[in-house]
C-alpha cells in the first residue's frame, strides 16, 4: 500500500477546489445521461415494508442524550422503521413539472450515491439472508436467500448487519472528480442516520471496522459481475452492526454459508452514457481496505444531562423534517445555550448515537466562524472534541491565535480571533451566501498526514465529518434552525485563514447553521403515496 500514498496525496491536492481553479469537474450537466436517483434489482423478490415510523413515541432528546427506550424485537415491522428514519424518503418536492425525492439521509447535490443493505438472520416476517432496500417504494429486495446452519450460528447474537454502498458515478456525473469526497461524506451521514433510528428503537450500532472491502462487497453481493452487467459498480463502504455490542458476528464467517445462497436479481443500468474519471479509480483503489484487527478505542460515557433543545420534537418528527437550507436570512441568532449544546453533542459518547457507531480516536476538530450567537463574539473559534489534539493544534496554526478558552467549563472551546468572518466564510463556501447569513460556519479540520498510516483511513475521516454534519443537521431542527452541508469550499483558503501551511491538518467537509429562507416557488409532496 505503500505504493498508493503518492497517488493518495495527489488526488488529495488535485480534488482541491480553488480560488481560480475549480477540481477537475464534466463542465456542464449532460442531462441525458442524468443517472436515476434508484437503484433497484430487477427480478429480486420483493418484501414491502409497512411505514410505520409514526407509530415511534420515542423524543428526540432522550435518543441525543442517549436514554434509549427498551430494544424492540428484530423483526420486519421494526426493521421497517429503522429503514424508513435512515435511509427513506421524507418527502418529495416538486417545481414546473419536475419532482425529486429527499430522504432522511443528506447528500450532495441531492444525488444519493449510497445504497443500503440488511444482512439477517431468519426473523419473524423475514428469511434469512441478504437485502438491498429501495428507498422509493419502502421494499426490502431479496437479494440472497440463506438457508445454512453456519449462517444461523454466526448471527449468534440479536441483530443484524447493515450494509453501506456508493456508486461513485452517480456524484461524478455532476461533481467529477472531487464527487468521491461527497460519496465519503454521503457515507459518514448514512452511518449516522443508521446509528440514530437504530437508538430510537433501543438498539446500539457499531461499525465493523475489522472487515476487509472484500469481504463487505461479497457479502452484499457487490461482486457479482453478472447481476450488475453493464449496471454501475457498487464501492463497498462499510457494515455497521445494530444490536447487541457484544455479540457482534465475524462477516468473514457469514461468507461461505453465502456461496451456497440462490441470489436474485440484476442492477437497472442508471445512465445510459458515463464519463470516466480515472482518478476516482486511482483513490478507490489506493484506499482499498484490508481486514484490520478489532480495536474499538471506547470514548466517555454521556454527560448526565444536556441542555434540551428549544423544540421537543419526537425522533421521527426530526428526522423527516431535517432539510438543508438553500438559504438564510442573515438575520437570526441563536442563543449561547443553544450554542453550547450543539456542540456538546459533537463530543464522542460511548452508547450515545451516532458516535456509538464509530468505536475509534477522534480525529476531526470544528473550526468555527461564529457570526450570530448571542452572548459570543464574532469571530474565529476552534472546538476541541478531544482536548489532547490542543498542542498539535497550536503548533500547526497561526502563532498569534489567542487560544482563549470560552464556554462552559467541560466544553473545550477557544476563542482564536475575534473578527466579522462573514467575508470570510462566504469566500471559503465558494462565494455561497449562506457562509455569511448563517448564525454561524465551520470547517472539519482532520488530523491528516499522520492519521493515514493506513490508506483506507482517508475514507474514515470524510465518514467522521459526514457524521459530524449529521448531527449538526438534527440538532439545527430541533433548536428551530436548520443546517447545511457544504462540500464546496476552497480548502486551502481555509487552511490560509487558519494558517495551517502543511498537511498535518487539512479540512475535509464545511457547514452553515442558520435561520432559513424557505423556497415559496416548491410544492412539497409526502414521500409515501400508499398506505400501509
Ligand atoms: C456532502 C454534502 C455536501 C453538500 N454541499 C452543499 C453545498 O456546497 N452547497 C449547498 O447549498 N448544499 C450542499 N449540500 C446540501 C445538499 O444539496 C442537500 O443535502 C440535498 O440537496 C438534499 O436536500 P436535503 O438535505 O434537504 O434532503 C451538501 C450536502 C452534503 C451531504
Amino acid at each position: 500500500m505503500t505504493g498508493l500514498r503518492q497517488p493518495l496525496f495527489e488526488y488529495h491536492q488535485r480534488s482541491k477546489h480553488r480560488v481560480n481553479h475549480y477540481a477537475p469537474g464534466p463542465g456542464g450537466l449532460d442531462w441525458a445521461n442524468q443517472p436515476d436517483p434508484f437503484r433497484e434489482f430487477h427480478g429480486a423478490p420483493q418484501i414491502k415494508l409497512r411505514l410505520l415510523a409514526d407509530s415511534l413515541t420515542t423524543r428526540y432528546n432522550d435518543v441525543r442524550r442517549g436514554v434509549l427506550p427498551s430494544p424492540r424485537t428484530f423483526d420486519l415491522d421494526s426493521l421497517a422503521i429503522l429503514f424508513e428514519l435512515s435511509l427513506g424518503l421524507s418527502a418529495w418536492k416538486s417545481y414546473g413539472g419536475t419532482r425529486w425525492a429527499l430522504r432522511c439521509n443528506p447528500s450532495s447535490g441531492n444525488l444519493h450515491p449510497t445504497e443500503g443493505y440488511l444482512v439477517c438472520p431468519r426473523l419473524p416476517g423475514l428469511t434469512a439472508g441478504v437485502y438491498h432496500y429501495l428507498s422509493r417504494d419502502h421494499v426490502l429486495e431479496q437479494r440472497a436467500a440463506v438457508d445454512d446452519p453456519r449462517w444461523t450460528e454466526a448471527f449468534s447474537g440479536n441483530g443484524v448487519l447493515v450494509g453501506i454502498s456508493s456508486i461513485y458515478w452517480r456524484e461524478a456525473w455532476k461533481y467529477g472528480m472531487r464527487a468521491w469526497r461527497y460519496c465519503q461524506h454521503d457515507c459518514g451521514h448514512a452511518i449516522a442516520a443508521v446509528s440514530y433510528a437504530a437508538a430510537a428503537l433501543g438498539w446500539q450500532s457499531r461499525l465493523v471496522l475489522s472487515a476487509a472491502d472484500d469481504v463487505v462487497a461479497g457479502l452484499l453481493g457487490l461482486d457479482r459481475g453478472a447481476d450488475f452487467g453493464s449496471a454501475e459498480t457498487e464501492a463497498p463502504d462499510a457494515l455497521l452492526w445494530v444490536g447487541d455490542p457484544d455479540a457482534q458476528p465475524d462477516p468473514a464467517r457469514l461468507l461461505e454459508p453465502l456461496s451456497k445462497a440462490n441470489w436474485r436479481g440484476r442492477a437497472n443500468q442508471l445512465s445510459e452514457a458515463h464519463v470516466l474519471w480515472p482518478d476516482i479509480d486511482s483513490i478507490h483503489l489506493a484506499t482499498h481496505k484490508p481486514s484490520t484487527p478489532e480495536r474499538p478505542t471506547p470514548g466517555p460515557l454521556p454527560l448526565s444531562s444536556p441542555v434540551a433543545p428549544a423544540l421537543d420534537l419526537s425522533f421521527a418528527a426530526i428526522a423527516r423534517q431535517r432539510r438543508s437550507a438553500v438559504a438564510f436570512d442573515g438575520a437570526t441568532r441563536i442563543t449561547g445555550a443553544a450554542f453550547f449544546a450543539m456542540l456538546e453533542r459533537l463530543l464522542p459518547r460511548r452508547d450515545t448515537p451516532p458516535w456509538n457507531a464509530l468505536p475509534s480516536a477522534v480525529l476531526v476538530h470544528p473550526a468555527l466562524m461564529v457570526h450570530r450567537v448571542d452572548g459570543l463574539e464574532p469571530g474565529l473559534y476552534m472546538f476541541l472534541r478531544d482536548a489532547a489534539a490542543l498542542p498539535d493544534l497550536k503548533r500547526s496554526m497561526r502563532d498569534e491565535w489567542l487560544w482563549q478558552k470560552i464556554g462552559p467549563d467541560h466544553l473545550p472551546l477557544y476563542l482564536l480571533l475575534p473578527y466579522d468572518l462573514r467575508d470570510a466564510a462566504k469566500l471559503i463556501c465558494c462565494h455561497q451566501d449562506i457562509g455569511a447569513d448563517s448564525c454561524f460556519a465551520l470547517g472539519m479540520i482532520a488530523r491528516f498526514e499522520a492519521a493515514l498510516h493506513e490508506l483506507w483511513l482517508y475514507r474514515r475521516l470524510f465518514w467522521e465529518c459526514g457524521m459530524l454534519g449529521h448531527v449538526l443537521y438534527l440538532e439545527a431542527e430541533a433548536a428551530g434552525v436548520r443546517s447545511t452541508g457544504i462540500g464546496c469550499f476552497f480548502d486551502d483558503e481555509m487552511h490560509a485563514l487558519l494558517g495551517i501551511r502543511d498537511q498535518s491538518w487539512q479540512s475535509l467537509y464545511h457547514f452553515t447553521l442558520g435561520g432559513a429562507m424557505d423556497d415559496t416557488r416548491l410544492s412539497t409532496l409526502p414521500p409515501y403515496e400508499f398506505q400501509p
